[in-house]
């Protein structure tokens, strides 16, 4: 989906990678910049997308069928695609996205051992097949991302995080994976660096494709 006039830019991690620190940096800078950047996040970013995170994250649903979650995951990422990225995107600006469709495969894929194939096809339903052009991985020990988040007391304590360290880890090691089988898209980061450090490789390589993009 390269042929779109716009950049489509995500970012992923485990809990605490401090995702949103480096969005909201990204966007200053390249609003500066003088381009037009929307951030958003998932599960979210759209009305319905924000009433699908409300049933997801409610640390009451216990009984969630891990097929059920699956899917208001992907009805969510539907929504934002139609109606907040691909617009976005056709209007050749630059869409910045906390999760996307990665966060399914790392979380449900290899967090709780759902099929990989099947989830892959869900997702190129639910997006349309839209990837983006650079997945930015934000990569930290799983005890020092859940102890951050923890320690920010405005941080709502979800139901996502609720789940064994175990658990944690092999979406760790999942995103690792799905990093080393496409290199040429994700850009892995040690997210034990400092927030200066992190920007800078992050400003780096979106400099640069930004100069190739256009
Ligand atoms: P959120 O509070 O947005 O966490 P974060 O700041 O880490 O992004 O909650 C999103 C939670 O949902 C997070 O635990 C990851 C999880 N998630 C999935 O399990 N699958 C998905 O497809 C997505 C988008 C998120």
């Amino acid at each position: 989906m390269r042929e779109m006039a716009g950049l489509f830019i995500t970012f992923e991690g485990p809990e605490g990678s401090g995702k949103s620190t480096q969005i909201r940096l990204l966007h200053e800078i390249l609003t500066q910049r003088g381009l037009t950047v929307v951030a958003t996040r998932e599960p979210g970013g759209t009305r319905i997308g924000n009433a699908i995170r409300n049933l997801l994250l409610d640390p009451a649903h216990t009984e969630m069928s891990p097929r059920t979650e699956t899917l208001l995951f992907q009805a969510a990422r539907a929504q934002l695609v139609d109606e907040v990225i691909r617009p976005a995107l056709v209007a050749g600006q630059v869409v910045l996205c906390d999760r996307y469709a990665d966060s399914t495969l790392a979380y449900q894929g290899y967090g709780h051992g759902q099929t990989l194939g099947a989830l892959q096809q869900l997702g190129e339903y639910a997006t349309g097949g839209l990837t983006p052009a650079l997945t930015i991985y934000l990569d930290i020990d799983v005890r020092v991302g859940l102890e951050r988040k923890r320690a920010g007391a405005a941080e709502e304590w979800n139901r996502m995080e609720n789940h064994a360290l175990a658990f944690h880890q092999r979406v760790r090691s999942g995103y690792l994976a799905l990093a080393v089988a496409a290199p040429a898209r994700w850009l892995v980061i040690d997210a034990a660096q400092s927030v200066a450090a992190i920007h800078a490789q992050i400003l780096a390589r979106v400099t640069q494709l930004i100069e190739h993009h256009t």
